[in-house]
């Protein structure tokens, strides 16, 4: 198996590596690992030192160019490095594999020049590359490439196939010319299984930006040995991290930025400001569709007519200046307090906004309930469709940033009992078990 994947380096000699790598929805890691050996993450360097996690960022600055003129974009740390030096100046995105199933996200123009997303999604993947191997080497062409079970904004298998096609077309684009595809929450189980020394039925729960993905398998030194069948099933639900924090603009940010403030209107009637507005503000990857000339217009138009003097001139700054980036640390900032303490601070203050509430876990638990049951019913789901009951199950490994929010561990004990859990390696170990895979 390993020469068959790695036949050509290996007849040349040279120690083959089996290489992974997870592109996230929030951060991306690459893993490598040879046989007989344990997965080695690729280290990241910073200005503030070495880090396993590559944010999935990419920064454009107008000025920043290549000789012929092209723009010279930066990713990762880099990107916000970058990003913090031009003082909020230049053009951020984030969460872009999140529009990989959507038929609506074509390409965007940045500073005059036409991207398509695997464009985009291709130099965020060069960058990671270059980064990648300026700690690990040369990478080579061939990569076990991690997948979320459902992609966002894919209703239909063809919208699967076109997510994974241009998926395919950015690691070509980054070099990776010949990549296979697992499942991200089966790559976890590769992590998981490392330090087990007995087969296990296991339930994995990767939970993570953009999906939360769940795998049903059996793991362990003799499954492996005898190669029998080892994955029950699959389930996954296009919600996660992102989708918590749209909640907290929803029921925090949105009513202190003017949602339910009426305007007069060239008919005399006074209506409410369109919520379409709002919802766009729910997730950073429309975010950015608020800043198009028109959105502009039809904002500074309500300004003027607003009932409320004033009631959306937090909005309006907030588009008019790109304040997408620092908007979603402060809202992230607080879920991570959160997911430690039962109160915390959300604070953002910039121009006329000014924002600085308590909040309590009680209340984002109650805001989050939806994405919850959404989760509940995968896992549910799966089991049912396996045909295996909650207490077959041995283990349930939970990994991914969003599995440490406490309402989500809860869910999990309540259905499996607190002894069953296991956790660990959140932001990693899909990135090591695709390196695993990789070398099967
Ligand atoms: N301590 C924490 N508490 C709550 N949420 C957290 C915590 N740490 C990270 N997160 C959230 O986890 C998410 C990132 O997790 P992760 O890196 O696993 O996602 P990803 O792999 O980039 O996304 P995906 O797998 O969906 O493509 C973000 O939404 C982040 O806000
Ligand atoms: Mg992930």
């Amino acid at each position: 198996m390993f020469l068959r994947f790695f036949g050509r380096e290996a007849h040349e000699g040279r120690m083959a590596r089996a290489v992974g790598i997870d592109f996230g929805t929030t951060n991306s890691a690459v893993s490598v690992v040879r046989d007989g050996e344990r997965p080695a993450l690729a280290r990241f360097r910073t200005r503030k030192g070495e880090t396993p996690v590559f944010r999935s960022i990419l920064y454009f600055d107008p000025e920043r160019r290549e000789g012929n003129g092209r723009l010279l974009p930066a990713a990762g740390p880099e990107a916000m490095e970058l990003y913090r030096e031009s003082g909020g100046a230049g053009r951020l995105m984030q969460s872009l594999k999140s529009f990989l199933g959507s038929r609506l996200f074509l390409s965007t123009n940045v500073y005059g020049t036409n991207l398509s997303l695997e464009t985009l999604i291709g130099y965020l993947l060069s960058a990671l590359r270059v980064g990648a191997e300026a700690d690990l080497g040369d990478l080579g062409t061939r990569a076990v490439v991690g997948r979320p079970v459902r992609f966002v904004h894919a209703r239909s298998d063809e919208d699967e196939r076109l997510a994974l096609a241009r998926l395919r077309a950015a690691f070509r684009a980054a070099g990776f010319a010949q990549i296979e595809f697992e499942y991200e929450p089966v790559a976890a189980a590769y992590h998981y299984e490392l330090g087990l020394d007995h087969d296990e039925l296991v339930l994995i729960g990767d939970l993570g930006g953009g999906t939360s993905d769940f795998c049903l398998l059996r793991v362990g030194p003799r499954v492996r040995r005898e190669g029998r069948t080892r994955v029950l099933g699959t389930d996954g639900v296009a919600l996660a991290g992102d989708a918590f924090d749209g909640r907290v603009v929803r029921n925090l940010l949105a009513p202190r930025l003017g949602l339910g403030a009426e305007f007069r209107s060239i008919f005399g009637r006074v209506l409410p400001v369109p919520s379409w507005i709002y919802r766009h503000l729910e997730r950073w990857h429309h975010f950015s569709q608020l800043r198009t000339p028109e959105t502009l217009h039809l904002l500074h138009a309500l300004r003027k007519e607003c009932v409320e003097p004033g009631a959306l001139d937090g909005l309006l700054h907030l588009v008019d200046h790109d304040l997408g980036f620092p908007l979603y640390r402060a809202i992230e900032a607080v879920k991570l307090a959160l997911s430690q303490d039962p109160l915390a601070r959300f604070a953002f203050s910039d121009g006329p906004i000014e924002i600085e509430e308590p909040l309590a876990r009680v209340d984002f638990e109650q805001w989050i309930a939806q994405e919850l049951g959404a989760i509940e019913d995968s896992v549910a789901r799966l089991l049912g469709h396996c045909g295996v009951g909650a207490g077959e199950v041995d283990c349930v490994f939970l990994t991914g940033g969003s599995s440490l929010v406490p309402a989500v561990r809860h869910l999990f004990e309540r259905r499996f009992g607190k002894e069953r859990l296991r956790a660990g390696a959140e932001l990693t170990s899909v990135a090591s078990g695709l390196a695993l895979r990789a070398l099967e």
